[in-house]
């Protein structure tokens, strides 16, 4: 059996894996040994059972190393819906909490994965590291350049291993691409262009105020945002469109985009950033951020 050291695992499965089915490529590989001593396995626990959460758990499982002792989330029927997810592919249920904090202080998880809304990424994050723990933390950071920063320090204080869910670094073509963008075929490179057509978004009709649904813990969803009525739009999935909580299409897909072009020019931010868009698409739908935008970033040059 190929011996890996349990932290070297940690660290080449958080920058190599995780996340949507790319992950899966390199967990995979490793997979391959599949006898593991208890000292090698890895627990890991779940902080939000959304859709991207239970997607980067799965990667995560198909490791022998890694076993899941907990999971979190603000609305039992996604923590039982992931709970049931896990038993079913494991055997084992993870125990299930409705507060993060209560994963923060257990002693046995190893690795934390948050995949909550943006706004709650920092503070789980932070408390993670503070308490000795890995994590793999979901794109975009944070919602605001300061608690990203305050995330990289407690990391880099803690001297922990902690990876963004930025996975199409993963893929293949990708690699190709920026291997070959850095082999210097192309010359010398002034100007990169992303761009992402999301035809799948559409229009998202207005909803009224309402309860929140029976079980949720509102008050904790909302945590670090500004307190306001439950509204359904604002809610699961759909939060990545509200300021509150996120920066719209720019912080969620276009995050990946811009992360390939950083990643072919290895640089890691830019100095000046310039952007303008609007709700031009669909003006009176329920969505506050910008359903088109344009951003120019400038960055220093590259060697
Ligand atoms: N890497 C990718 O390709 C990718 C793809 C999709 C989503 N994401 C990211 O994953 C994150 C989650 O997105 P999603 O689409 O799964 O959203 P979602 O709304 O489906 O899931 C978020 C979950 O977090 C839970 N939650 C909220 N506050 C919580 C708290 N304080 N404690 C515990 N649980 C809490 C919610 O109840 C919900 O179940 C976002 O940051 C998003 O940007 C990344």
């Amino acid at each position: 059996m190929k011996s890996i050291s349990r932290r070297n695992f940690i660290s080449k499965s958080a920058v190599a894996a995780v996340g949507a089915g790319l992950a899966g490529q390199a967990v995979t590989a490793l997979a391959e040994d599949a006898k593991v001593s208890a000292n090698d396995k890895i627990s890991v626990a779940l902080i939000g059972c959304g859709g991207q959460g239970r997607a980067d758990l799965n990667a995560f499982l198909r490791s022998p190393e890694i076993e899941c002792l907990a999971l979190c989330d603000v609305d039992p029927t996604h923590l039982e819906k992931a709970q049931k997810g896990v038993e079913d592919k494991t055997g084992r249920k993870p125990d299930g909490h409705k507060d993060f904090r209560e994963i923060i202080d257990r002693k046995d998880i190893d690795v934390v994965i948050v995949a909550t809304p943006d706004h709650w990424h920092p503070i789980p994050t932070m408390l993670a590291c503070q308490t000795g723990k890995d994590v793999y933390v979901e794109k975009p950071l944070s919602v605001s350049i300061g608690e990203g920063r305050a995330m990289v320090k407690a990391a880099r204080k803690h001297n922990r291993v902690v990876q963004m869910g930025t996975q199409q670094r993963s893929a293949g073509h990708f690699k190709d691409a920026v291997a070959f963008v850095k082999s210097g075929e192309l010359g010398k490179i002034r100007l990169v262009r992303t761009w992402a057509y999301l035809d799948w978004k559409g229009e998202l009709p207005k909803v009224e105020d309402s309860d929140p649904p029976e079980g949720v813990d509102y008050d904790m969803w909302l945590g670090p945002a500004p307190k306001r009525p439950f509204n359904k739009r604002r809610f699961h999935f759909d939060f990545r469109w509200y300021w509150d909580y996120s920066g719209g299409l720019m912080t969620d897909w276009g995050a990946h985009m811009i992360d390939i072009a950083n990643m072919g020019m290895d640089v890691i931010s830019p100095k000046s950033a310039l952007s303008i868009g609007g709700k031009n698409g669909y003006p009176d739908d329920a969505m506050e951020t910008p359903d088109t935008q344009q951003a120019i970033l400038e960055y220093d040059a590259t060697p």
